[in-house]
């Protein structure tokens, strides 16, 4: 049975003062689950965070990371950084990444194999836009970008990952892939999976949905057979939003 996990992905919203308060109320309202949960605040907030949750089994992740280990790479972030905040997740490969900031394939691919080599468990985003699903190419888009990110890796690497499957049409736009749609290419994905890395690890491996998850519509997207949790951007902005789809 793969453990859920629902990670928080606060985007670049709140100052240090802010995350504190959210990461206090989270810590004060959460009654502990079979859940994996994690927050991922903005870097300036991680080590604030980090020592709001350290005596919790709240876990912590950042929202990007840079693939060389340290030098001169004026306003990055390294792998080495990040555990020493506190990290054990980083997500990779946000659209909103891919979007704005040139991220590609390779890069995900080269910042994933360094998550790796310092025990940080990779939250990876895959998904299709609007006019690529109305094309029908969804499984074309995220066969390519999951072949890209996983591309060198070997099946015990693949099993340590988090796939998210995030269609972009999704993401902030209170529009939800319904459950069966979510479902189908969740599938896709795992089918994916077993014929890169095999059957054991493809069935191990959490896919997460993502993309206007809210308490009101993440327990029939979690009941998905192929649905392991959600990344949560808008809600996990409230404490009470964040853990109703915690406890969905
Ligand atoms: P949303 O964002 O929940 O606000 O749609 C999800 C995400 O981008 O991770």
């Amino acid at each position: 049975m793969r453990k859920r996990i629902v990670a928080g992905n606060w985007k670049m919203n709140t100052n240090i003062e802010q995350a504190v308060k959210l990461a206090l109320d989270i810590k004060a309202q959460y009654k502990g689950s079979e859940v994996d949960v994690v927050l991922c605040p903005p870097f300036t907030n991680l080590y604030a965070v980090h020592r709001v949750i350290q005596d919790t089994t709240i876990k912590l992740g950042a929202q990007d990371l840079y693939w060389k280990d340290g030098g001169a790479y004026t306003g990055q972030i390294s792998a080495g950084m990040l555990t020493s905040v506190g990290c054990q997740f980083v997500i990779i490969g946000h659209s909103e990444r891919r979007q704005f900031f040139g991220e590609t394939d390779e890069s995900v691919n080269k910042k994933i194999k360094k998550a790796l080599d310092y025990h940080l468990t990779p939250i990876v985003c895959v998904g299709e836009w609007l006019e690529q699903r109305e094309a029908n190419e969804t499984e074309t888009v995220v066969a390519r970008q999951i072949r890209g990110a996983l591309a060198g890796l070997d099946a015990d690497d693949v099993a340590k990952l988090v796939i998210a499957y995030e269609p972009v049409w999704a993401i902030g736009t209170g529009k939800v892939a319904t459950p069966a749609q979510a479902q189908d290419v969740h599938r896709f994905i795992r089918t994916l999976l077993a014929e890169m890395s095999g059957e054991a690890t493809a069935d191990g491996i959490r896919i997460q949905y993502g993309g206007s998850m809210k308490p009101d519509n993440a327990a029939e997207l979690l009941a998905q057979p192929d649905i392991d949790g959600g990344l949560i951007g808008g809600a996990s902005l409230k404490a009470d939003s964040f853990l109703g789809i915690v406890n969905a």
